[in-house]
């Protein structure tokens, strides 16, 4: 795939350099383009939907730092939220005001999250909310799903082990077995199996994590009825329901997937947009709960840089701009794409799944509800698709299981030209 017409030389002299610096040259692993091939495009600066990189090319951008930006690149509010918030230091180590103004702005959007706690990542919330979890209800095991991400906590990265209720297995070096077995993984939209795993050690769990809609492997969009039933069978063995919504918090709208479904998580886990594009994470849920996080209650939890004054002044810029129309112009721009997509599609054995502004092309109809349905051999279809839209000015993830995020500055040339763009690209990648 490293065929381009584009000048990638700048791009490409970083990159030898950082490959000689950072590990695979990157700050993160997907970032490095493995799964797709060719170089890493070196982004230099970005304004509203498309963002510049080093050779001066153009780009239509969907990743939107991994979804963050809601609002596109440097929002105006956001970045004067964030100047202002500079000007008068950067950091104190102590409570701020912001932190109360953003804490009071989640609870006002989502009622649920009756008490906030900030952090600094997605992968921070998670891991603090699940030790909350266990130091609430005592118990030690955890419950996740296969083909949901949750961040790097050793006991997050696990697969399944050999049978349903048994203990996971490490899915990265450097994660102790015994650690792993401190987790179990299960299937998505599998009622029964849930049903097997509770009755066997549903008294064991001290929390099932779930993305309520799982977009780390694809968009694998959950039947309602099953995450009732998961919020039923949590409630009656005791064990606490905590939603992942790093990606899907504040970007479904005010109150996340768990408003989408009407269904009330004891615990939430929150990043990416509520940071406004600077590192913050939180977890939140029911004050009896949350009462139980130091300094109130006996579960440890810290950090330095912690609501960090600028991190909060660009998470608040950015929730009460999408609560001034930001959400109602997402939802316009996510009609104005399907309505762009869909002829294109129609044409190609793929299908697009789409929640929002969250969407994802799948290359098997149906499109997979579960990490065992969901079929490889996209992926290298999705290299060509990838390539062909780069040279043409847009970017799309770098990996055939990453979700496309829309944001409100998304235009209508823009979508226009994408769509166009993704014709030509998925005709090249079905040539074979
Ligand atoms: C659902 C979910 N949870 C947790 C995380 C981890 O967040 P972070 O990368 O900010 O650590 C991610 C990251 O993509 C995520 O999608």
């Amino acid at each position: 795939m490293s065929e381009t017409s584009l000048r990638r030389e700048r791009s490409a002299e970083l990159f030898a350099q950082a490959q000689v610096l950072l590990p695979g040259g990157v700050s993160s692993p997907v970032r490095a383009f493995k799964s797709v091939g060719g170089t890493p495009v070196f982004i230099a600066k970005g304004a509203g939907s498309h963002t510049w990189d080093e050779d001066c090319n153009e780009y239509i951008d969907f990743c939107c730092s991994w979804g963050p930006l809601a609002l596109g690149h440097a929002h105006p509010k956001v970045v004067e939220a964030i100047q202002q918030a500079a000007a008068l230091g950067t950091s104190f180590g102590t409570p701020h005001r912001d932190e109360v103004a953003l804490a009071r702005l989640v609870s006002e959007l989502q009622p649920w999250a009756e008490r906030v706690r900030f952090v600094s990542s997605g992968t921070e919330a998670v891991m603090s909310a699940v030790r909350l979890a266990r130091g609430y209800t005592g118990r030690d095991l955890v419950v996740k799903f296969d083909g949901c991400y949750h961040g790097h906590a050793d006991y997050m990265l696990v697969k399944a082990g050999s049978g349903l209720a048994t203990s996971g297995q490490a899915d990265s070096a450097g994660v102790p077995a015994g650690i792993a077995a401190t987790t179990v993984v299960l299937p998505l939209d599998d009622e029964a199996a849930l049903r097997e795993f509770f009755a066997a050690r549903g008294s064991e769990v001290a929390a099932v994590a779930v993305e309520p809609v799982p977009a780390n492997c694809g968009l694998l969009l959950q039947r309602p009825d099953w995450l009732q039933t998961l919020r039923e069978l949590t409630s009656e063995h005791g064990a606490l329901l905590l939603f992942d919504e790093v990606i899907s918090g504040f970007r479904l709208g005010p109150g996340g997937a768990a408003s989408h479904f009407g269904i009330q998580p004891d615990l939430l886990t929150y990043g990416k947009v509520i940071g406004g594009g600077l590192p913050v994470g939180a977890y939140a849920g029911k004050a009896e709960i949350m009462s139980h996080v130091a300094p109130v209650g006996p579960v440890y939890q810290a950090g330095t840089l912690s609501g960090n004054p600028l991190a909060m002044a660009a998470g608040r810029a950015a929730l009460e701009a999408l609560r001034d129309g930001g959400w109602e112009r997402l939802a316009d721009r996510a009609e104005a794409w399907r309505a762009r997509y869909e002829p294109v599609v129609a044409k190609y054995p793929v299908e697009m799944v789409q929640l929002g502004s969250i969407f994802w092309l799948a290359f098997q109809e149906p499109a997979p509800r579960s990490y065992g349905a969901l079929g490889r051999e996209g992926a290298a279809r999705y290299a060509k698709v990838h390539a062909a839209l780069l040279e043409r000015g847009v970017y799309w993830a770098p990996s055939a299981f990453e979700v496309g995020f829309l944001c409100t500055e998304h235009s209508d040339e823009d979508l226009d030209r994408t769509a166009a763009a993704l014709d030509e690209a998925l005709q090249i990648a079905h040539e074979d």
